[in-house]
Order: structure tokens, then sequence, then C-alpha cells
């Protein structure tokens, strides 16, 4: 994947008041006291304040993104509370150094378009989560396959478009992951975006609690 562009863009927008979700991810996923929970993308660390308020000192709580502005912003924003068990991670989606097994929640919001390798992701997604562990995701796809011209030109993903994927794309890759109770719990009208027209969604699912199957 290309980080430069990731880099130039969300360490500039991490100086501004600019609101870059793209789903209710953090309302829907019910973080419990103690638990561990995992942020992907976690931008400005907004949801990792509040992830932390629900999992409380018992739980702990991680960070991960790959644009180091948006990482110094978060630490800033999270020093303001005290809080030492929450921890930030610069990383790749596509190579999360977080153990695996060791998260009851991952989150993510609008962050995983930008990757290259969606599979890539998604398997480390699974990795990470504990048996029996769930996803809440909120994302965009693509009406309809973004053309190549746009899908590889690294500003224009870095844009937060031209890395989507269509829908029927995105559950194949969840299911070919060997997720379970996989379910669209929000989703959008189409809309324009950059050169393309999108759905924004949130979509949770498990994985398996046993070793049955997958
Ligand atoms: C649109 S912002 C969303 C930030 C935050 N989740 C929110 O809702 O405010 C996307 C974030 O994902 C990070 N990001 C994009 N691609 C990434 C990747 N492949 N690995 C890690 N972080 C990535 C960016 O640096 C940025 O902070």
């Amino acid at each position: 994947m290309n980080t430069i562009e990731i880099e130039k863009r969300y360490s500039t927008l991490a100086e501004t008041e600019c609101c870059l979700s793209c789903g209710g991810a953090i309302n829907l996923s019910e973080p419990k006291p103690g638990e561990v929970c995992i942020d992907l993308g976690c931008g400005k660390g907004s949801d990792l304040i509040r992830l932390r308020e629900a999992v409380g000192e018992t739980g702990r709580v991680f960070g991960v993104d790959v644009s180091d502005g948006m990482l110094a912003k978060a630490a800033k924003n999270i020093e303001k509370f005290g809080y030492t068990n929450v921890h930030l991670l610069r990383s790749e989606l596509e190579h999360i150094q977080i153990e695996s097994r060791t998260a009851d929640l991952v989150i993510s919001n609008c962050t995983i378009n930008h990757a290259t390798d969606k599979h890539r992701v998604w398997s480390e997604v699974k990795r990470v989560l504990k048996k029996g562990g769930r996803f809440v995701v909120s994302d965009i796809y693509s009406s309809a396959p973004v053309p190549e011209e746009y899908a590889n030109d690294p500003a224009a993903v870095a844009e937060c478009w031209a890395g989507s994927i269509t829908k029927e794309e995105y559950l194949t890759i969840l299911e070919e992951t060997g997720f379970s109770n996989i379910t669209i719990v929000e989703e959008s009208k189409p809309y324009a975006k950059g050169k393309i027209t999108v759905s924004s969604f949130t979509v949770s699912g498990q994985k398996a609690s046993c070793n049955c199957g997958h």
C-alpha cells in the first residue's frame, strides 16, 4: 500500500476539526467493562476515548493508525484524560502489531477502504480477535467496480473513495475469511464521492467460538 499519500493527507487533516467518520460503529458496538478493544484507523482518537470510558480501568484499548500526525493528535487527546490503558500503535492494517487472540471487539470507521489488500486486513482482524470476539466496522462501498485508473491512483485512494469495493465483494471477503453472523446494521443511500458513487454502511460479525469449520 502507498502510505505516503495516506500520511500526507491525514497528517494535514489531524489539525482540522473535520469529521472523518462514515457511520456509527462505536455507537453500535456495545463495549463492556473489562473488554479489550481495538480501533483500526483510530485517527484523532475520539473513539478510543469512548471505548476507554466503556471498558473502564480493567479493560484495554488499542488504537492503530499509519499516520504520524493522527497518532500525535490522538496521544494529545488521550493524555488530557490521563488514561494508562489506551495504547497507540503505528501499524498498517495489513500487519497489525498486536498478538493473536487479544481482542473482544474490533471497531473501525472509514478506514478499511484505503487498504490495498482487503483480504489480508480481514485475516488480521480475525487473527487479533479472541474466539467468539466481534467486529463492528463502518466503511464505504462503491455502487460499481471502481475503474482501474482511480483504484490504482494512491492520491484518490487516500481521499477515501477510490479504494472502495462493491458490497458484494465486501461481503464475500467477510464470508471467505470465515466470520459468522455477518449483519449489515446500517446503510445509507448511494451518494457521489470523488468520481464515483458510494454508500456508507456498518457491518458486524463474529469469529467462531470453537475451532469448528474455520
Ligand atoms: C477517514 S480517517 C478515519 C479516522 C477515524 N476512524 C474517524 O472516524 O475519525 C482514516 C484513518 O485511517 C488511517 N489509515 C488509512 N489507511 C490505513 C492503513 N492501511 N493502515 C493504518 N491506518 C490507515 C488514516 O491515517 C486515518 O487516520
